[in-house]
């Protein structure tokens, strides 16, 4: 397969996928105007089935428009977009109009794909699968909990949802390693955006508990969750996060919690002095993998 490298991409996934998977990557030339605007252009002449991989943070906004610069080049040369794939997916979480006046930020970004021809996404976790789904879109959802706890040395006890809408992606490490599950309760005030865990009966004394979520932004939420079971006695508290979006107090709020580790992938560009409680899993083969078994049924 061949993929069109966007500059959101992260270099250790992009690697990944040439050393792992075999694919072979063709980059774009690309530049800035002086007054800030983006060039792009294919710089050599791209198969006829094309994968396109762009990470949509940081500078959210930018990668955005380099995503439509690149599919609109795409459209307007032989090719055509087999596989759409965005590790990380921006303005996901609202997929609603939580308050009366707001917009769908899913709607009002994605659905303009399809002029380009998208019709498949291939995502890790997305917040919301249905909102994408909705647009019309055949969405490939991969979740890497399961295959990132396995790539690191802990015995887990118990698997944490830290909210009901993450029960999904606790179920799912739970039954690959055979262990319990459950979730907490979790509230948003949507106007100050400030969160409340409720303490609700949770047997963790002395085990070795991971909370599985899909975003750390502001690190609330993990840190309240974690906070949480350290109070009802938990021996260790491991973080599994889909993306870890690196907000500057985010690693500061985690750390002060004392948390075991956390666990994230490689979907977005991190720096590479984290903290050596901070563990980044490279996802390439469990991407390629996966696109390999749908594509052969
Ligand atoms: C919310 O529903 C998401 O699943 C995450 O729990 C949330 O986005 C994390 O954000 P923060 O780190 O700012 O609490």
């Amino acid at each position: 397969m061949m993929f069109l490298y966007l500059s959101g991409t992260p270099p250790s996934l992009a690697k990944g996928f040439e050393e792992k998977c075999g694919w072979r990557m063709v980059k774009p030339i690309g530049k800035v105007f002086p007054d800030g605007e983006q060039y792009l252009r294919l710089s050599e002449a791209v198969a006829n089935d094309l994968a396109v991989i762009q990470s949509l943070y940081p500078e959210q906004d930018r990668k955005i428009i380099e995503l439509y610069l690149a599919l609109e080049a795409i459209n307007g040369s032989e090719s055509r977009v087999k596989f759409l794939i965005l590790p990380y997916i921006a303005y996901a979480r609202q997929d609603k109009r939580f308050l009366r006046g707001e917009p769908i930020s899913t709607r009002a970004i994605y659905q303009n794909l399809k002029l380009f021809g998208v019709d498949t996404i291939v995502t890790i976790d997305i917040h919301s699968i249905q909102s994408l789904i909705s647009l019309g879109f055949k969405v490939y959802n991969i979740l890497p909990h399961a295959y990132m706890l396995s790539s690191i040395n802990e015995k887990i006890d118990l698997v944490l949802a830290p909210d009901r809408g993450a029960l999904s992606r606790a179920m799912e490490v739970a039954k690959t390693f055979n262990i319990p599950y459950d979730y907490m309760d979790k509230f948003r005030d949507r106007v100050t955006g400030e969160i409340r865990i409720d303490r609700k009966e949770l047997n963790v004394a002395g085990m070795s508990v991971a909370i599985v979520d899909d975003i750390i932004s502001t690190g609330g939420t993990m840190a309240k969750a974690t906070q949480a079971l350290y109070n009802a006695g938990a021996n260790r508290v491991i973080a599994v996060v889909s993306h870890f979006l690196m907000l500057p107090t985010a690693i500061d709020v985690l750390s002060s919690t004392n948390i075991s580790k956390l666990v994230t992938a490689n979907t977005i560009l991190m720096p590479t002095d984290l903290p050596k409680w901070i563990h980044v899993i490279d996802v390439s083969s469990l991407i390629c993998n996966e696109i390999s078994g749908w594509v052969s049924h």
